[in-house]
């Protein structure tokens, strides 16, 4: 059984304070949460205020939204996975499709990556998701192996295990329209179907995938109880404290048949 994992990714955005003023929120409404998993991947600048305001809460998790695959040296303006774990990170966002598209991060670069976070025993979350253009082309899932082949590469059993891969549709970034919950379904099916070619029938059954892509309240639950989504990669919807703790609790298992409403 997987465990759901669902992620506040925050972007550029959040000062110390409000992300202080965040987690004291968060708290109240989820305490220490231990049957979803929950990161919260704030700005670097922020992490450190996110660990301080935890405090002992065990169950919520940091991860950061990039990093460099260099152990250290002279890379002005980046930072290693080690200097991540200093601060007690245990995930971090690699591939996403605002790295790929504005700054150039191809599959090898993202590769690379995710080797060096495996190495420092960081967890990547690794993004996938193709544009509206090749969806309409018809090229879903042709993107989505090319991105899975490159950015996973020579990953072994172990170290797949412990790669979350979120399905990011770019259409669905930020743009109020998500993935309907069979669209995100067919995209995740085929993903651990690619799994299961790349590794073996139990690695692909125990990796976690999430959805990303305009999750909110109101789609989160439907969208989490399809067979092959294993959690959210929420951007825009995780600024707000009461939202994102919504759609924490829509994981749960036991709330899958409950009304909407009872989430709250
Ligand atoms: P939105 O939830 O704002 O669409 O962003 C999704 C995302 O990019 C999470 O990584």
């Amino acid at each position: 059984m997987r465990k759901k994992i669902v992620a506040a990714n925050w972007k550029m955005n959040m000062t110390q304070a409000e992300a202080a003023r965040f987690v004291e929120s968060l708290l109240l409404e989820l305490g220490d949460i231990a049957d979803v998993e929950v990161v919260i991947v704030p700005p670097f600048t922020a992490i450190a205020k996110v660990t301080e305001a935890l405090g002992k809460s065990q169950n919520i998790k940091i991860g950061a939204q990039n990093m460099h695959w260099e152990r250290n040296g002279a890379f002005t303006g980046e930072i290693s996975a080690a200097l991540l774990r200093d601060l007690f990170v245990r995930y971090v966002v690699l591939g996403h499709s605002e790295r790929r598209t504005l700054f150039g991060e191809t599959d090898k670069i993202v590769n690379r990556k995710v080797r060096a976070a495996h190495e420092a025993t960081l967890r990547p979350i690794v993004c996938v998701g193709e544009t509206l253009v090749q969806r309409d082309k018809g090229s879903v899932e042709k993107i989505l192996s090319i991105q899975l082949h490159g950015s996973l590469a020579t990953l072994g059993a172990k170290e797949l295990q412990e790669t979350v891969i979120a399905y990011e549709p770019v259409w669905a970034i930020g743009t109020g329209r998500n993935a309907t919950p069979e669209q995100a379904q067919e995209a995740h099916a085929f993903i651990r179907h690619t799994l299961r070619e790349m590794s073996d029938e139990t690695t692909a059954e125990r990796v976690r995938l999430q959805y990303g892509g305009s999750v909110n309240p109101e789609n989160a639950r439907e969208l989490m109880s399809q067979p092959d989504i294993d959690g959210a990669l929420v951007g825009g919807a995780s600024l707000d404290p009461r939202s994102f703790a919504q759609i924490v609790l829509s994981a749960r298992e036991e709330d899958k048949t409950a009304a909407p409403s009872a989430t709250v």
